[in-house]
């Protein structure tokens, strides 16, 4: 017995039972928590096992969901111009993506700085095992040389790891707008903690999905083909094969919200009758009508986004746009 024993035990379902810090015993107990609470609430970092990857590939490749390509966008018509900011006076780095997904935008930056000969290592991180695997697989063939080290795992446990592996200086990614994903005193936080991770002068590069039209917003978050629909369904089916849940996915309605004066965007899953859903060894009732708020997409000014660097204890040195200024890569130096 190592230190399983200090662990508290988390029931899932007929005799089974899990530590509550495996990945497993958090995933339950997070979910038990949140559909406990009210309102009841789902952590959106869950979306993303194997198939809500696939799924959210599909959404990336949609019309209506715009911030991908906007990014793109930017990564492809500025490469030079970003990759010139992280190289800087060319000492070796450590080029760490939060939350790498496929890394087809940060690709664009590796086959760069690997032309300029920089002197760096890559290591994503990302939350998805999944993910992790087919980066490891798929970059050396692609970019051949690369030095590469995939970390799977959540981004400060990881961060601390990737940090004991050297003393290089440290360029972190963290694109996409998935610092969206948090209310605004966690995003807050999030820079505070990611500042203190690191050294005066190291880097982020960071994305932020900006205000804009209100119908364009919530079209990307109510795609017609409903991708964004089975992309939220498919967590109550995550539960239901991870933790043995019972979920009847056709009794919840996607809801998805946008209100321009805030800058948030919220989707909600509503069932549609009383319901008692089973998780394991608990029941969870529902009203109709009764909501699971499911993830936040929050959007900003720029503004803001430099008003959150300075709480934090960044300079916002460089904003990169796309041509229709929807997004923007900011690049902040610790100070
Ligand atoms: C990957 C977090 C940036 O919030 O826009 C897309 C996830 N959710 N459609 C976002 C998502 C619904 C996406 N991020």
């Amino acid at each position: 017995m190592k230190n399983i024993e200090t662990m508290q035990a988390v029931p899932i379902g007929m005799g089974m039972s899990l530590p509550a810090k495996s990945k497993y015993g958090q995933f339950y107990a997070d979910v038990i928590t949140g559909l406990s609470a009210t309102p009841k609430h789902l952590n959106s970092k869950y979306f993303y096992d194997a198939v809500g990857d696939k799924i959210f590939q599909e959404l990336m490749a949609c019309e209506e969901y715009y911030p991908t390509n906007c990014e793109l966008e930017i990564f492809s018509e500025k490469t030079a111009e970003i990759c010139n900011a992280i190289i800087g006076s060319g000492d070796a780095f450590d080029l760490i993506e939060l939350g790498a997904g496929d890394a087809t935008k940060s690709s664009y930056l590796l086959s760069y700085l690997m032309e300029k000969q920089a002197d760096f290592t890559y290591l994503p991180i990302d939350i998805s095992e999944n993910v992790i695997s087919y980066l490891n697989i798929t970059l050396p063939v692609t970019l051949p040389g690369l030095q590469l080290n995939g970390l799977n795992g959540e981004y400060f446990q990881m961060l601390e790891k990737a940090a004991a592996l050297s003393n290089k200086r440290k360029v972190v990614l963290f694109l996409g707008s998935n610092i969206g994903n948090m209310q605004s005193a966690e995003a807050e936080g999030f820079c505070r903690e990611l500042r203190n991770h690191l050294s005066d002068g190291d880097m982020l590069l960071i994305g932020f999905d900006l205000k804009k039209n209100p119908a364009t917003v919530l079209a990307a978050y109510n795609d017609k083909e409903g991708i964004t629909r089975r992309f939220n369904l498919n967590l109550l089916e995550r539960i239901n094969r991870e933790l043995g849940g019972n979920f009847d996915t056709g009794k919840f309605v996607h809801y998805p919200t946008y209100d321009p004066e805030t800058g948030a965007c919220k989707s909600y899953l509503v069932s549609t009758e009383e319901q008692d859903v089973k998780i394991g060894s608990e029941t969870i009732r529902f009203a109709r009508d009764e909501c699971i708020f499911m993830e936040i997409s929050q959007k900003f000014t720029v503004a803001q986004t430099d008003k959150i660097a300075k709480t934090a204890s960044f300079k916002p040195v460089y904003h990169f746009f796309d041509g229709k200024k929807w997004f923007v890569d900011a690049i902040w130096v610790a100070v």
